[in-house]
């Protein structure tokens, strides 16, 4: 595995490959990885020749200049574990190296980014496809690979991959949890140690809440899941949402067509945990 700095030496590496005939896989990250990131890494390895990581905590995505300033950094575990999941190339930019001047593109998601993540972090979706996209123009990858765990994510870069014209399959990978039931985050890390204990109420709420969709209608559900959250101590719901998974437009009837998703983001002490469950 090569540990890689700098977008030109990137881009002819991968160069080289393609003129191989090589299939080219991309795993984008923001590092501090754990197991979900490495699931990611694993399913590339097993559908394409080569797979690319990056891993690169982009400041543009940031609403909040604290959470920035926390994220989590570990460069050399990272590499590690990148390793022995089967990575080949590892692309460990510096801000510069992304953003030689200030991006100030705005895009345009539509209805995707004013619901959950896109209504309460202003500017992210935004931020996220200004880096996928540069990230995408020095890898240009055939297939990239992003966590069901950032469903609403999953859908923006699906709309960028149409609106930019990309010819990059996105494929979407399950979320990992721990055995606790809470969904793998590289913010878990800075969870304080009764917050952690109790996070796994998240997934647990979300688990009952699919068995009682034939209880209840949408809108009581909903309110079961953030009452039963917010129940407990350590917990408090920011929002709660059934959506449809690819439109994400908000389920008002049971009755209305397509595959529904519950996504939940709630706050454990400081940190901000997202969660989803398909129903
Ligand atoms: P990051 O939060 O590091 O996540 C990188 C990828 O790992 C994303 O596709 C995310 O959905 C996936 N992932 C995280 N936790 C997971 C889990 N428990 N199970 C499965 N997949 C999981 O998402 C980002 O970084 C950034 O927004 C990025 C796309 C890299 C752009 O900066």
């Amino acid at each position: 595995m090569k540990v890689i700095y700098t977008k030109n030496e990137l881009f002819s590496l991968i160069e080289g490959y393609k003129k191989e005939g090589k299939c080219v896989g991309f795993v984008p990250t923001m590092g501090a990885l754990h197991n979900g990131h490495l699931s990611l890494v694993k399913a590339c390895k097993n559908s394409c020749d080569i797979a690319v990581t990056s891993v690169f905590v982009n400041p543009t995505q940031f609403n909040d200049p604290e959470d920035l300033k926390r994220y989590p950094r570990t460069p050399e575990k990272d590499a590690e574990l990148l390793k022995t999941a089967g990575c080949d190339l590892v692309f460990m930019p510096s801000v510069e190296e992304i953003y030689p001047e200030k991006d100030t593109r705005k895009f345009d998601f539509g209805y995707l980014e004013t619901v959950m993540e896109g209504a309460k972090r202003p500017g992210h979706f935004n931020g996220v496809g200004q880096v996928v996209s540069r990230l995408f123009d020095i890898v240009q990858p055939h297939k990239a690979f992003f966590g069901m765990k950032d469903f609403q994510q999953v859908a923006i870069i699906k709309n960028m991959v149409n609106q930019l014209k990309y010819n990059i399959e996105i494929i979407p990978c399950p979320i990992v949890r721990e055995e606790s039931g809470l969904a793998l985050s590289s913010r878990n890390a800075l969870l304080e140690e009764e917050h952690k204990k109790n996070a796994p109420h998240i997934y647990a709420t979300l688990k009952k809440a699919r068995n009682l969709v034939a209880e209840m209608s949408v809108a009581d559900l909903k309110k079961w899941i953030t009452e039963e959250i917010n129940n407990n101590p350590y917990l408090e719901t920011e929002y709660v949402e059934i959506v449809d998974d690819t439109t994400l437009k908000v389920i008002e009837n049971w009755n209305e067509k397509g595959t529904k998703v519950v996504c939940v983001a709630v706050y454990a002490g400081k940190i901000r945990l997202i969660d989803n469950i398909i129903l």
